[in-house]
């Protein structure tokens, strides 16, 4: 394969920014620099280093994304951008896993292995997702427990145990073990407030990396896919 693809399929950059990394010398191929982009290599034995951190090619992507507000997690939409377009991925068959919606920002896996998407979204494995919010409406200290117990929506759905922490009077902090449509949204209003901002910081075990701006994206590291397949 040639390295530009490897690089960009990896998820490194786009096909035109990891040639750049590699006319600057920025990888090693089995010790050496090389600055020929379109140079073969052999994905499954060579040592290929990128500024000091090794890649090992995968065949399966994972990708976490900061994503901003503005896009839909879908794969295709007729009207609005959608959170692929963020991706100058060359690997086909990429799809988020779970939705986030459209005015929703923070961490969202980005993937082809539909097994593992599958796994992550199951409700007998109850992922937990954490989220960062901002509301209208008056937080009583009641509901910490009303979440323990679980808010009844307005469909009469009664959700799982959800946990939530008030940081400020009008911003707090909550967890939730499944993904039903508008979610905490629905949850807020349950108990009379209004979401005004929704950023998620964590699923699972990842977090939502401090130097990752919105729109921006990187590989899991192979520690960290380990630990979502576990
Ligand atoms: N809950 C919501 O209401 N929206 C999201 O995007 C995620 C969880």
């Amino acid at each position: 394969m040639r390295l530009d693809k490897l690089l960009a399929h990896m998820g490194y950059g786009s096909r035109k920014e990891v040639k750049t990394f590699i006319r600057k010398g920025y990888v090693l191929l089995n010790g050496e620099a090389v600055f020929d982009d379109d140079i073969k290599v052999d994905e499954e034995n060579d040592e290929i280093i990128l500024l000091d951190q090794s890649v090992e090619y995968q065949k399966q992507i994972y990708l976490l994304l900061n994503k901003p507000k503005g896009y839909v997690s879908a794969t295709y939409d007729t009207k609005e951008p959608t959170v692929l377009d963020l991706i100058e991925e060359t690997q086909k068959g990429l799809f988020p896993v779970g939705r986030l919606d459209k005015d929703t920002t923070g961490l969202l896996l980005i993937t082809n292995d539909g097994k593992l998407a599958h796994e992550l979204l199951s409700p007998k494995h109850h992922v937990a997702k954490t989220y960062e919010l901002t509301f209208t409406g008056e937080f009583k200290n009641s509901f910490v427990n009303q979440f323990k117990e679980g808010i009844v929506l307005e469909d009469g759905y009664i959700c799982k145990p959800a946990l939530f922490t008030l940081i400020e009077p009008q911003r707090g902090k909550i967890t939730i073990f499944e993904g039903k449509f508008h979610q905490i949204k629905r949850m807020m209003l349950a108990l009379g407030m209004e979401v005004t901002s929704l950023r998620r910081i964590s699923f699972g075990d990842l977090e939502l990396p401090k130097d990752l701006a919105e729109g921006e994206y990187r590989p899991l590291t192979k520690e960290e896919i380990e630990h979502l397949k576990a």
